[in-house]
């Protein structure tokens, strides 16, 4: 199969939507297996179950219901995504042309079989931070993922490959992302390319408490920033 690694052109803009799209709605199994593992999540399933049964004696209406619950968990966190891809979260891809295509900035896809598969994307990690935090050298990963079909097969690694050079010629000391519990399989990506992860922090996400890493990559290593 031939991967190609190239800029974003403006026809791959609905493409890249959908990859993205696709990415995220991916992300929902994880997220489900992640939410019910939690114990805030055990105790109140167990404790409106248990209540169910004192209501009702009947053990056939109890299982109906924790199914039920499990059913409508799973609901909300599909709810959740769609309605975060009709959110800010994907305003900057609804122009990638004005938002990526700039100096020092890009937004690169993977083209397989005529179609983009896989996305990344570069900008200024200052755009997001308060004005005395900014630093112009640090760069902000963003934008990475790949359709289903075509994991597994190293074109992530390409991805991250192609931005890491792009930030070295860019002269950006630093590449700083976030990812979360959900997104394991990325986060282990990162840190076999050579990421390291310098933030744990508790995020709230429609309602949902996700714990978020954030992770750097040191082009030349200075110490200082963190
Ligand atoms: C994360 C993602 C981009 C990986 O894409 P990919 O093309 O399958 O990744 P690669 O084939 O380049 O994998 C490179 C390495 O990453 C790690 N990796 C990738 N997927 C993995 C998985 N499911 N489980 C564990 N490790 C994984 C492995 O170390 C792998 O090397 P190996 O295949 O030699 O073992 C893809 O799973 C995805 O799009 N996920 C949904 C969107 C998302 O979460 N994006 C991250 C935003 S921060």
């Amino acid at each position: 199969m031939g991967v190609k690694i190239r800029t974003f052109r403006r026809s791959d803009a609905k493409m890249v939507r959908k990859v993205l799209v696709d990415g995220l709605f991916s992300n929902v199994d994880p997220a489900f297996y992640v939410g019910v593992r939690r114990p805030s999540v055990i105790a109140t399933g167990l404790v409106l179950t248990a209540l169910m049964y004192q209501w009702t004696l009947s053990l056939m209406y109890t299982i109906t219901f924790f199914v039920a619950l499990l059913c409508l968990y799973y609901l909300t966190l599909l709810i959740a995504a769609h309605l975060m891809t009709k959110g800010p979260l994907f305003d900057d891809i609804e122009n990638v042309q004005r938002n990526y295509m700039k100096p020092r900035r890009n937004f690169w896809v993977a083209e397989a079989d005529g179609q983009v598969v896989g996305t990344i994307a570069i900008t200024l990690r200052s755009l997001n931070k308060p004005a005395n935090e900014c630093a112009d050298d640090v760069a902000w990963l963003r934008r990475m993922a790949v359709s289903e079909k075509y994991r597994r097969q190293g074109i992530a690694k390409r991805l991250v490959e192609t931005a890491i050079d792009f930030c070295k010629r860019n002269k950006y000391r630093r590449i700083e992302l976030i990812t979360t519990e959900v997104q394991l399989p990325a986060k282990a990506l990162y840190e076999k390319m050579g990421f390291r992860c310098v933030n744990t922090w508790a995020r709230r996400e429609c309602g949902f408490v996700l714990w978020t890493f954030t992770l750097v990559y040191d082009i030349q290593q200075d110490s200082t920033y963190y």
